[in-house]
Formats: structure tokens, C-alpha cells, sequence
């Protein structure tokens, strides 16, 4: 289930810190048959903060390219990329736990072998579990918006996030950011141009959506309201 970890924010005067978090823990009614694939597979594709540092071969009994999928939601495009891709490793992790169910009975129905779960914060997945310079692609779709003002320091793609996230990311990985809401699309380019270790792997702005990356539910529900896509694609350590 989520944990109650935070996102750490400095108080003006940096001598006391203020914890927000990136998501609320919504009241998480999963159907029957979500919990039931919850119980039974989970201990199958599901991961552990108490496991400890990920060890890619003995969860996958292989190495290869690990991709990092954060907030994948109900996890449908994600199932997709994995068996797209059955030679890259896949984690993903979400707090929703009837996302989770979801994406478990994928990984069941569609015997997909390269894919494993966490089921919490990512912020005490990067801490506690992720490896330095083990990642080759970070995928985050779609993070959510939070569009009033007040709220924009919640939103995940802070300079905190990205110094605990960098150091874990290979030299040459690839960090992916796909949103419809057009003012976070700009101030995480600006954040990610100013942010050292991080190039654009283009020579300005937004990338059209590659092609190993699907149309997500989100992506659907933003293009309902009449969003444009920003994709935003940087290499990291170049
Ligand atoms: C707007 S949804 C997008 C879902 C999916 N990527 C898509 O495009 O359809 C954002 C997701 O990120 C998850 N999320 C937000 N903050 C998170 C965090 N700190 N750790 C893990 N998941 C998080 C939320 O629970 C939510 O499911």
C-alpha cells in the first residue's frame, strides 16, 4: 500500500523543512476482482521498499536496460511498452493501488516477464532501491498537473526531484516527460535546460511523441479538452 513518504521542501528560512507531496491518497476502491489479482499476483511482480537496493538479476534473472516508469496510472501503456520492448527491463511505480491491480492483470493475462511493480512513492523508490547509474530511460507521462498556482509545488518535476533522480540515471539515459498542460510543458523545459547533466536531445523545445511511446489515458482525456501534446526528451551526463 502507499507509504506516507514525502516529498522534501525547503521552509524559507532552510532551517526547518516542510514535507508536500506530489499525489493525495485517494480513497482506493478496487473492485473484486482488482483485489483479487492484487492478493494473487502481487507476490509474484511486486516489489518491496523492505527488499532493499534493486538487484535487476535476481528480480529479472537477467541484466539489461532498465526503464523507469513513474505514475504509470492504470498501467495500460506501460503493459504495451514492456512486451514492445521484451529486451529492456521495466519497473514501474504508482501509489494508486487500483493502478496497480490493473497493470498486474495485464502482466498475467499478456505473460509479460519484464516488468515489475512498486506500489509507493517514488521519491522512497529512488532513496531506498534504485541503484546509482543503473537507469537508461525515465518515463514519466502525464505527471499530474496540479493547475492552480497554489498548488504548483506539489507538481513531481521540481530541482529536488531531479538531483535525487540524475545521479541514478546512466550516462547517455534518457529522461522522457509527456504532459497536455501547456505551463508545466514550459516551466519543466525551462527547468530541465537550466538543470546541469541534462541536454535536450534536440536543439530547442518539444520533440513529436516517439514512437515507442503510446497514447496514454491521460494523453486521451487531455486531447478530449482540446490539450496540445509537449513531449520533452534530454540525455543525461552529455
Ligand atoms: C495524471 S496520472 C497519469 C497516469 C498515466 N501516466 C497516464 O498518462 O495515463 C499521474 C499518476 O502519477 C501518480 N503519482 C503522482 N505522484 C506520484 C509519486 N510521488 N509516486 C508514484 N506515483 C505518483 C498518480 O497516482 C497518478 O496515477
Amino acid at each position: 500500500m502507499p507509504e506516507q513518504s514525502q516529498i522534501e521542501v525547503a521552509e524559507p528560512d532552510d532551517s526547518k523543512h516542510r514535507a508536500i507531496r506530489s499525489f493525495v491518497i485517494r480513497a482506493s476502491r478496487m473492485s473484486p476482482s482488482q483485489k483479487q489479482a492484487y492478493r494473487e499476483l502481487w507476490p509474484h511482480w511486486g516489489l518491496e521498499l523492505d527488499d532493499g537496493m534493486l538487484d535487476c538479476r535476481e528480480v529479472f534473472g537477467r541484466d539489461a536496460p532498465l526503464v523507469f516508469e513513474i505514475g504509470f496510472g492504470m498501467g495500460e501503456s506501460l503493459a504495451t511498452m514492456a512486451q514492445n520492448e521484451p529486451d529492456k527491463n521495466f519497473v514501474g511505480v504508482e501509489v494508486h493501488p487500483p493502478g496497480v491491480a490493473n497493470l498486474l492483470k495485464r502482466i498475467d493475462e499478456r505473460e509479460i516477464t519484464n516488468l515489475r511493480i512498486y506500489n509507493t512513492d517514488v521519491i522512497e523508490v529512488l532513496k531506498q532501491a534504485i541503484p546509482l547509474q543503473l537507469i537508461e530511460r525515465v518515463q514519466i507521462y502525464f505527471p499530474d498537473p496540479w493547475p492552480k498556482k497554489r498548488h504548483h509545488k506539489r507538481r513531481l518535476i521540481q530541482s529536488d526531484f531531479l538531483e535525487l533522480l540524475k545521479p541514478r540515471m546512466r550516462s547517455e539515459a534518457i529522461l522522457h516527460v509527456a504532459t497536455d498542460w501547456q505551463d508545466y510543458a514550459e516551466q519543466t523545459l525551462e527547468l530541465l535546460n537550466e538543470t546541469k547533466d541534462l541536454t535536450n536531445s534536440v536543439e530547442s523545445g518539444f520533440v513529436p511523441r516517439p514512437e515507442y511511446r503510446p497514447v496514454t489515458k491521460f494523453e486521451k482525456r487531455g486531447i478530449g479538452l482540446g490539450h496540445d501534446i509537449y513531449d520533452l526528451v534530454f540525455i543525461h551526463g552529455s
